[in-house]
């Protein structure tokens, strides 16, 4: 049996592929927030950067294309691994002392996994595809770029170029409570998911008993709290006021005309 069928066929194959997906995605999470973050600056850079994103062509559909597959890799060792685990309890060991047994983090890992598959589909239809939510999305407007925007010292967009105006797409997007709601709710139950995904993670890899590993696990805990703040502090700060679109900007513009 080659390597890769071994790794789709054992349970610890499935594992380290759970293991193994599970980073990818935590990764562009990481990734996608720390570009997400540019919403508090000048709207030069995230306007620049969401235009880089966007003129990679095929490279962007190459990176949309591992993603989704390691999505559907997620998904199917989740189902495997919880169905093979049910089978070795057999039908009398479904009673409450394992239920009281698990930890309310992974109680909670199904339901967090698919309310944020859901908030996933959700946002590419509310961003990427622009069919509701996002009014302004739909009137098509652009944005010119007041200077040039350069990527690790690489130029992406020259002054005075048009880009699709991803700032002022966030800031009204999330200027309806119910919207900025939902992402708050999806990212903290993501940060949940990301929190126990890890230490599920330390123990298929043995590292769970190791002596360093209760700091590994306090690093994980701070890092899922920072990246719920992150998170957070997009919506919350656009729906409270505390952040305010750039004067000049439709954002701006749709703001006063919604007083
Ligand atoms: C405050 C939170 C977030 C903001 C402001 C945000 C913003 C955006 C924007 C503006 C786009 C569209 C980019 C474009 O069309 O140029 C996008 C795409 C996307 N976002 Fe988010 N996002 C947030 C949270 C998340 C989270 C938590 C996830 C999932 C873990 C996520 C996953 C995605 C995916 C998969 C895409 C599609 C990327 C593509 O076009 O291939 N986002 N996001």
């Amino acid at each position: 049996m080659s390597l890769l069928a071994n790794l789709f066929r054992s349970s610890i194959g499935r594992k380290f592929l759970m293991a193994g997906s599970g980073l990818v995605l935590t990764g562009f999470a990481v990734g996608h927030l720390v570009g997400n973050l540019q919403i508090f600056s000048h709207p030069d850079k995230i306007n620049g950067y969401a235009h880089f994103l966007q003129s990679l062509g095929p490279a962007l559909w190459v990176v949309r294309l591992a993603l989704l597959a390691a999505i559907g890799i997620h998904i199917w060792a989740a189902v495997a691994l919880t169905l093979e685990s049910k089978a070795a309890r057999g039908p009398q060991n479904y009673g409450v002392h394992k239920w009281l047994a698990a930890t309310w983090a992974s109680r909670t890992m199904r339901l967090s996994g698919l309310v944020v598959a859901a908030f996933v589909v959700y946002h590419i239809l509310h961003f990427t595809v622009g069919v509701f939510g996002s009014e302004y999305y739909k009137n098509g407007m652009e944005y010119t770029m007041t200077e040039a925007f350069a990527l690790l010292g690489f130029p992406v967009v020259q002054a005075g170029a048009q880009v699709h105006d991803v700032y002022s797409m966030i800031f009204i997007g999330f200027g309806h409570p119910l919207v900025s709601g939902f992402y708050i709710l999806a990212t903290g139950l993501l940060a949940i998911h990301l929190w126990h995904g890890a230490d599920s993670m330390f123990q298929t890899l043995g590292l769970r008993s190791n002596k360093w590993a209760t700091n590994l696990r306090r690093a994980v805990t701070l890092l899922a709290l920072a990246y719920f703040l992150g998170n957070l502090a997009i919506p919350g700060a656009i729906l409270t006021g505390i952040a305010k679109p750039a004067a000049g900007t439709p954002a701006a513009a749709h703001l006063v005309a919604s007083r």
